[in-house]
């Protein structure tokens, strides 16, 4: 009987048998296999990497005081602030820098925390609605003028106001309007808000 093995495969003309053929298709399957297990070796090392990206020790000066902490460097500021540091004023509403609910000042600069990392803000002044005494001109606008109602923009608005006021006295109602563009206030307490605002731009921000 044949041996099919050792038949020369006629269609390529290299008289190559199928046995040399088979040999040579199984150190190919095998060369394949070996690199496809080597990009897969660096696929699941870069999957390795992102997933357990080793947290670091960093140090926040939040509100005035450093606090160390040890995040990965996919943290954002705002789940810092909430999740290590416990300072729960800045909320997480949209996560998508549409609603200005995370509203914290960067350097004096009005800054949704939802957009910086963490480690970004290494060796920068963070301050939150936190820092701010009750009896602060800002809070008091905002009781005395029924500026808020379910509260979940409140500590937002309340550090977009603050740091809208104190840089601009004496601006008019349509400015302090734009000013306060950036945040949303779905329960609709505009009215309060920005009578609040007029009021402390009268009185020279501060
Ligand atoms: S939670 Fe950051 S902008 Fe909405
Ligand atoms: S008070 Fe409810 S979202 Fe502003």
């Amino acid at each position: 009987m044949r041996d099919l093995r050792d038949e020369t495969i006629p269609q390529n003309g290299s008289g190559v048998n199928r046995r040399d053929f088979l040999r040579g298709s199984g150190a190919a399957v095998a060369v394949t296999a070996l690199a496809t297990s080597e990009q897969g070796a660096v696929a699941q090392d870069t999957k390795k990497s992102v997933r357990t990206a080793e947290p670091q020790d960093i140090t926040l000066n939040v509100n005035g005081k450093d606090h160390k902490l040890k995040v990965e460097n996919r943290v954002t500021l705002l789940d810092a602030l909430r999740d290590d540091l416990n300072l729960t004023g800045c909320k997480d509403v949209c996560d998508t820098t549409n609603c200005g609910a995370c509203t914290v000042l960067i350097d004096g600069k009005v800054t949704y925390a939802c957009t910086r990392l963490a480690v970004e803000c290494v060796g920068k002044k963070i301050v939150t609605v936190e820092s701010l005494a009750a009896n602060d001109p800002v809070i008091a606008g905002f009781v005395k003028h029924d500026a808020m109602q379910c509260g979940f923009c409140t500590p937002g608005f309340v550090m977009a106001t603050k740091a809208y006021c104190d840089k601009n006295p004496g601006a008019t109602l349509d400015q302090v309007r734009k000013g306060l563009g950036g945040n949303i206030c779905r329960c609709g307490t505009y009215v309060g808000i920005t009578a609040c605002a007029m009021e402390l731009v009268k009185k020279g921000g501060k």
